[in-house]
């Protein structure tokens, strides 16, 4: 080989991952095992059922990943494992295995920052230079960082409680999507967005949180309280037990859909406006990347697309394979 070869393994939440790449970005191979089903069915992360499930499959999926990059352990340069942040006993199974991995093949051991991997991904398919934008937003995540280089991050805000993957969960798991016929095999956000395609927002008045902070942070919890309020009177006006599912979900996904992309595009729009004033980001040809399982939300997408078209940045989200926990972003 001409290049040099890097196995990258992700265990921090509940994807147990790994993939081959090379010194240019190129992607020999990778293999995924996820525990969603699992998880849907507890409502939940357990994290010791993670870390078990978590055991169960690593072996088979480094050795997937390097079967189908057709290399042998022993031409790997290094192997690069995510340490921080996630799930402390998901994130030891990832360790430990790599760390016997190193041993047995005397190979430097790299360690990553899941968040790094996270806000780096787009360098795979696009050509960005930095300084960019880096907005981050699923289940564990809710972040708006400044990517100044490889290892050059300047954090300008972060969810105060929950993140928005995490909220829209809660209410979908409040709404019992999982029960109804055209969502049952979505994750919550997903069965959101799939229900607010026919419903009416307007009719419940939502506001997005933190409308006078003036800072780059974001908040979830009191909306999905707000929501958990309106979802119980509901309940009581439409006469139904719990676990059923309201005829009004559809209004109330809609609505909760558009207060959380109007909260993104506006903590986002702040922290553009901060970075152009003080010359942090170019003027004329700025980039903001979308990434995590929440950027894969369309309305979510076009509410961040009227901010970027109005200070003249560019949007720029990585295919949905790479913005979702993985091994390639690792490695
Ligand atoms: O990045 P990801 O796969 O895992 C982590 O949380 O790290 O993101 C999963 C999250 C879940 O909370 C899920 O409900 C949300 O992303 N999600 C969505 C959509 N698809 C997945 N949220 C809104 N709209 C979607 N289409
Ligand atoms: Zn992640």
């Amino acid at each position: 080989f001409l290049h040099k070869l890097v196995l990258g393994i992700e265990t921090s939440c509940d994807d147990t991952a790994a993939a081959v790449v090379d010194e240019t970005g190129n992607v020999l191979g990778e293999a995924i095992h996820s525990q969603t089903e699992v998880h849907l069915k507890t409502g939940g992360i357990i994290p010791p059922v993670a870390q078990q499930l978590h055991r169960e499959h690593i072996q088979r999926i480094v050795q997937e990943a390097l079967s189908v990059s057709r290399i042998s352990p022993s031409e790997l340069s290094a192997i690069a494992t995510t340490i921080k942040p996630g799930l402390a006993l998901s994130l030891g199974v990832g360790l430990s295995f790599s760390l016997e991995l190193i041993n047995q093949l005397k190979k430097p051991f790299i360690p990553i920052h899941h968040m790094e991997a996270h806000a780096l991904t787009i360098r795979l398919t696009n050509k960005v230079e930095f300084p960019f934008l880096v907005l981050l937003i699923s289940g564990g995540h809710c972040l708006l960082a400044l990517v100044r280089g490889v290892s050059d991050f300047l954090l300008l805000g972060k969810s105060l409680d929950i993140a928005p993957g995490d909220m829209l969960d809660k209410v979908a798991r409040r709404l019992s999507l999982i029960r109804h016929p055209e969502c049952s095999t979505m994750s919550g956000g997903k069965a959101i967005e799939h229900l607010a395609k026919q419903g009416n927002r307007f009719h419940f008045d939502l506001k997005p949180p933190m409308q006078r902070a003036k800072n780059c942070d974001f908040s979830f919890s009191g909306l999905q309280h707000v929501i958990d309020k309106t979802i119980m009177q509901k309940e009581k006006e439409e006469g139904i037990e719990k676990g059923q599912i309201l005829s009004s979900a559809a209004d109330i996904a809609a609505a909760v859909q558009h207060t959380t992309a109007c909260h993104l595009a506006k903590r986002t729009h702040r922290a553009i406006l901060f970075c152009k004033q003080r010359n942090l980001l170019s003027q004329s040809n700025a980039v903001l990347v979308v990434s995590g399982g929440v950027a894969s939300n369309l309305h979510i997408r076009k509410a961040l697309e009227i901010v970027t078209n109005a200070t003249q940045c560019t949007l720029l989200c990585p295919p949905p394979r790479l913005c979702t926990d993985n091994g390639i972003m690792i490695a």
